[in-house]
Formats: C-alpha cells, structure tokens, sequence
C-alpha cells in the first residue's frame, strides 16, 4: 500500500474502462471482512472519457481534468472529484487529452509526469488508484505504465485478441527496459462466453503460456455491464446481485490476496 494499478491493453473494447470502474467500486465497497474499503483514485487517461461518462459525469462540462496535472498546471488533487460512491473519487478525462498526447511528447521527463503526482505527499491518502489507458500506446500509456505498480491486461477469448496480447507484451517490455523495471503484470479475461468452443481453446492456449499471471477469476459476458454507463453507475450499485458484479467481487480479493502474498 498504497497501490497503483494500470489497465491496459492496445486492443479497443476489451473491457478496460468496465474493469476500471467495476474494480475500483468493488475496493471501494465496505465488507464483512474490511468494513470501510479502501480509499481508492480512478484515473481517466483516455481522450474518449468513457469512465469520466461512466460515472455520470459530463466531459464537456470540465473546468479541469486529468490533462492539467499532466502539464503540471495543476495538482491531481486538484482535479479530482468525488464520486456518488462513498470511497470512490475520479479524475476525469475530455477530448483535450488527444492533443495532449502529442503536446506531451518530448517534453523533458514527459513520461514520469503521472508518477511525480502519484508519488506526492497529497495522494498517499488513496489506498489505490486505477488508471483506465487509451486503446493505443502513446504518452499517456506510457505514463501510466511508469507510474503503476501493477499493470493489469484485459483480454478477450478471440483469435485476434490473444495475437494482440503477445504484441502488447513487447511493449511491455520495452517500459520495463527504459522508464519502470519493476512493473509487474496480470491478464484478466474478460466478456467470456464458456458456451463458445473456440473462447475455451483460447482460455486453455493464454493460460499455458502465462502461467499464474492469468487471474484465475474470470469476468464472463452480462448484458447489465452493457446498461450500467448509461445510467452513470458501477455494476456494485447498478446491478449487485449480478453475475458480474459478484465476478469483479471475487476479483478484487483474488488481486488482494495475491497482493499481500507479494509484499
Ligand atoms: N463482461 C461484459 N459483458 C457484456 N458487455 C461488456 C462486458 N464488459 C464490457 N462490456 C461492454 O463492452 C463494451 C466495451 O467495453 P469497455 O468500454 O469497457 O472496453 P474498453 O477496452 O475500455 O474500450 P476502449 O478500448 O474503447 O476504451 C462496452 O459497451 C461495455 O459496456
Ligand atoms: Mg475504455
């Protein structure tokens, strides 16, 4: 503790902003066993600000987001905000996070900009924080990916999916090589279909190649995840009787459990 997350993934629709919010929510949430939950930060690093959207809040509106802390013209306090969920705040993303991408670019220490602000004094008051990335590797994931402790990869059971995975881990490589030697990883799978022949043989192939790195949790197809964003709620809130609700429940104890056997 305190713990930074990233969730990542070149690949477009995998899940990444869902697992973001319904991960977070569930840290957030109040347990039999952790009665007050975790104090926990949720990053929009993605120009399309759907997890800023998912929360009821609109981009359009903002006086400040993510992108002024990146350009260190604010602080990250600064720029966030509550959330309707107890525990849970946000710092959102708008459009203006495209040009930024670029604008960063080159900038001296352009790539530790994020872990500066997550490594100040003021945000040791978040147990964790999660930052949902762009489906594209640029500046911003880049800088997630150097401030997290833990980057987490959602993948899809499809053909193309588990390609993806193989090139995004160069990638990965690459920034444990040049600015974070210590980023670990986890994959998760998501928008599983175990009716589906081809999604198990895929489940079978990603998990004899990465090992224990593949959370045994998986978070399985339900319509309700589809429902949630439009309604500006967590699956915990939206829907917590769910399947999936109760999925990313046993998630965020399975990444806890394995975190403490880790420190
Ligand atoms: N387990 C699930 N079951 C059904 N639908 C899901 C599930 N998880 C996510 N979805 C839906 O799939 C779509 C893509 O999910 P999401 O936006 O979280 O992916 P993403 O990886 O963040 O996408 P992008 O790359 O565009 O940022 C959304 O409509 C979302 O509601
Ligand atoms: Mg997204």
């Amino acid at each position: 503790m305190p713990l930074k997350i990233a969730i990542s993934s070149q690949k477009g629709g995998v899940a990444k902003t869902t697992t973001t919010l319904s991960l977070g929510a569930c840290l957030a949430a109040a347990t039999d066993s952790r009665p007050y939950g975790y104090n926990v930060l949720l990053i929009d690093l993605d120009p399309q600000a759907n997890l800023t959207m998912a929360l009821g809040v609109n981009p359009g509106n903002l006086r400040r987001m993510i992108g002024d802390a990146l350009l260190e013209q604010s602080s990250l306090l600064a720029v966030s905000r509550e959330s309707a969920i107890a525990n849970l705040d946000l710092v959102p993303a708008s459009q203006g996070l495209l040009v930024l991408d670029k604008v960063l670019f080159g900038r001296p220490g352009f790539e530790y900009r994020l872990k500066q602000q997550l490594t100040s004094p003021a945000a040791s008051q978040f147990d964790i924080t999660i930052c949902d990335c762009p489906p594209a590797f640029g500046t911003l994931t880049l800088n997630a990916l150097t401030a997290a402790d833990l980057l987490i990869i959602p993948v899809t059971c499809e053909y193309f999916s588990a390609r993806s995975l193989q090139q995004f881990m160069e990638l990965v490589n690459l920034v444990k090589r040049n600015t974070n030697p210590t980023l670990r990883y986890r994959i998760l799978i998501t928008l599983f279909d175990k009716r589906n022949r081809i999604s198990n043989i895929i489940l079978d192939q990603v998990r004899s190649k990465y090992g224990s790195t593949v959370f045994r949790t998986i978070i399985s197809i339900d319509t309700r995840l589809r429902e949630s964003p439009v309604v500006g709620q967590p699956i915990t809130v939206y829907a917590p009787h769910s399947r999936s609700a109760e999925e990313y429940h046993a998630l965020a104890v399975e990444l806890m459990n394995d975190e403490q056997t880790q420190s």
